[in-house]
Order: C-alpha cells, then structure tokens, then sequence
C-alpha cells in the first residue's frame, strides 16, 4: 500500500532529510586519508543522536551500525570497519536519521585525493542519473519512468552497470515504503506517482559488470568484478510539474569544495 503524505508529514520528512543532508556535509569535513570508516560511524551517530535523532539504520533488520559506508568495489551496505582510508578511494555513505517519527535517507559518493578519469565520470554520471530520474517523479507519471530514465543514462548511455538486486523505495513513518523504485525499467510501467508521495531514490551503478554479490558479512553488496561502484540518493516528494528534492546537496558540495584531502570535480 502507498501511502500519501499531508503536507505537515512532507515537513517532517525534509527536516529529517536535511538533518542526514548534514549529516553528511559532516562526513565530507572529516574525510582524510588515515581515518577508518568506523571512525565516520561514530562521529555520525554522534552527530545524529545530538540533533535529537536517532539512526534509521541501527538495528534495523539486524543491521549493525548507523551508517553503511562501502569503499571501491563495495556498492552498498557496506560494514564500517578498522581499515584505514587512503589516497583513491571512492567512499559511499549512507545515512538515516528518524526524528519527530519520520525517517529521511540519502546517500553521496566521494573521493580522496585523486582519482583516474574513469572514476570521475562513473560519479558525475551517477549523480547526473539521479537527477533525471527526479525530472520524471511528477504527478501522473509511474514509477517506470524514473527507473527508465536512470537506466537509460547509465547503462544505454554510459555502458555502465546498473544494479538490479537493490532498488529505490517509499519512506516515511517507515525507512522502506511502497513503491519499490528500480533505476531500471520500461517507460509507462510501475505504480502511478501522486502527488504528496515520498520515495527515496538511489541509483547504484557500477564501472564494469552490473552483478554483485553478498560478502561473508551477510550485508556487503560487491561488484562481481571487483571495479568501482557508487550510490547516490535523494529523498524526494512528488509534486504536479516538478519534484520537491527533501534532502540537498548543497550542504555537502560546499564541504567538499573546501577539504582539500576530496576530489571534487564541480
Ligand atoms: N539507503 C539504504 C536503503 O534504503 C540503506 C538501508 S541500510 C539498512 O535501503 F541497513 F538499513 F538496511
Ligand atoms: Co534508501
């Protein structure tokens, strides 16, 4: 079932999405080769738990820690562990903060240091994907046409691979709603988006092969061939002629721009 959101519950689910927005802008200040990716965990759920949150994602179905963060070949729900981060790594996080009983999720990909063009442009496109997929989400269109628009970019475009096991999803009082969200699919097809719907979307898109699988840790999702995936997500809510993008970028870019130790390729 798909619920539709009031305007009041659309508020809330920004002011959640704008805290993980934060959140991350945190993330993109404390980057620096030698950090581990446990050491982002910790100062994220610190970060959440201060501004009254907690972390969607702790416990939920059992999973262990506030952010998933995946390093290079790992795409998404990556375990936080000891390794140190170095010059060239790609580092998606993902974060979710519940506040006020509203969940908000969304996910960006950085670099430290240098990365080869290749990887450069895997990120831009990705992110560029993630924005054609929102021009579609308007009332009367079906959930086909942001999946068809990413894949299209990604994959027909780009001959890059988009993940098929993971997808998009509906959110609110719960992390994962109605309607699933591919970032694949066929043009007119799926659930019809109405207005005041909130989902969450997130393409995944690999540099080479677009299978994964799981590692020993049950969680990890990795690149079958072992190239560079990245994730880039938005909470959104559905409007009549234009989407209202819940979570921003601006906030990370703007930390991104000035840490020295990131790529940034705007
Ligand atoms: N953004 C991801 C999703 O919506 C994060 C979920 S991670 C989990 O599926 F650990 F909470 F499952
Ligand atoms: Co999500």
């Amino acid at each position: 079932m798909i619920h539709i959101k009031t305007n009041a519950e659309v508020e809330l689910i920004r002011e959640s999405s704008l805290l993980v927005s934060a959140t991350l802008s945190e993330v993109a200040a404390f980057l620096r080769p030698g950090i581990t990716t446990l050491d982002i965990d910790r100062m994220v759920e610190t970060y959440i738990r201060d501004h009254g949150a907690i972390p969607s994602f702790k416990n939920y179905r059992g999973y262990p820690f506030a952010t998933c963060i995946s390093v290079n070949d790992a795409v998404v729900h990556g375990f936080p562990n000891q390794h140190e981060l170095r010059d060239g790594d790609v580092i998606s996080v993902d974060v979710g903060v519940f506040k006020n009983g509203f969940h908000g999720d969304s996910a960006y990909t950085f670099a430290l240091g240098t990365v080869t063009p290749e990887i450069a442009s895997l990120m831009t496109v990705t992110r560029e994907s993630l924005f054609r997929g929102i021009e579609k989400a308007v009332t009367g269109n079906r959930v086909g046409d942001i999946a068809n628009a990413i894949q299209e970019y990604t994959e027909k475009k780009h001959k890059y691979g988009v993940v098929r096991e993971l997808v998009g999803h509906g959110l609110g009082r719960h992390l994962h709603e109605d309607p699933q969200v591919p970032n694949f699919g066929k043009k007119g097809t799926g659930a019809k988006l109405k207005e005041n719907m909130v989902i969450a979307i997130e393409p995944m898109v690999n540099l080479g092969v677009k299978e994964v699988f799981y590692d020993a840790d049950g969680w990890t999702v990795r690149t079958k061939d072992g190239k560079v995936a990245c994730h880039y997500e938005h909470t959104i809510c559905i409007r009549r002629h234009k989407a209202d993008i819940l979570s921003s970028f601006e906030p990370i870019i703007k930390q991104e721009k000035s840490n020295a130790a990131l790529f940034s390729d705007y």
